[in-house]
């Protein structure tokens, strides 16, 4: 696909004044209790440095996962496995898990349901986009940046063919 424009969606203003918002509600609902703060790479690596830097939290621990996935979109056919897990221990602690954009819900899904094992205390997810258009799998997202109907999105870490993931607002892919 060739791009022919990119078209503005949301601004760095609406993002950053989100992000705000987002980490105050965060530090409310979790106060002082043990938390790590989960970063799917790559997407969210941008979302995630500006929310931990945004959140006051006193004991707010870091780690990323990488997923890879295969197959076709439907849920018969989607694989998702990890090609870098965490290196902390999740044991006795509330996660909280930071992605770019839910779309179909895989990749959340296979997440939830790993890290479920390993005896977390509780399992929450803030997506900076919430994309219903093709969800597949049934994920409750627990804190949100901006549901978003449809479209093609990039920037902010979000990428296409791993272009764009620089750019620090949020734009849709026009194709010629
Ligand atoms: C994107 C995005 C989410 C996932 C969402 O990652 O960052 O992790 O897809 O899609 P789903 O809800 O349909 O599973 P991608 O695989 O493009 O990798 P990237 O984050 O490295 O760009």
């Amino acid at each position: 696909m060739k791009v022919k424009e990119l078209k503005p969606v949301f601004s760095q203003e609406q993002i950053t004044s989100r992000v705000a918002a987002l980490a105050a509600d965060i530090d409310a609902h979790y106060d002082q209790a043990p938390l790590v703060a989960v970063c799917v790479l790559k997407g969210a690596c941008v979302f995630f440095t500006d929310l931990v830097r945004a959140m006051k939290h006193p004991t707010l621990e870091l780690d990323f996962v990488r997923l890879s996935s295969y197959g076709t979109g439907d849920s018969s056919s989607r694989t998702v496995s990890f090609t870098k897990d965490v290196e902390i221990s999740l044991q006795g602690k509330h996660v909280l898990i930071v992605e770019d954009i839910v779309d179909t819900g895989h990749t959340m899904d296979f997440l939830l349901r790993q890290f479920m094992a390993r005896g977390a205390i509780s399992l929450r997810i803030v997506a900076l986009v919430d994309k219903c258009e093709r969800r597949e799998m049934q994920i409750a997202t627990d804190f949100v940046g901006f549901p978003l109907e449809s479209g093609f999105i990039v920037g902010y870490g979000i990428d296409y063919a791993e272009r764009y993931r620089n750019l620090p607002a949020i734009y849709e892919v026009v194709p010629e």
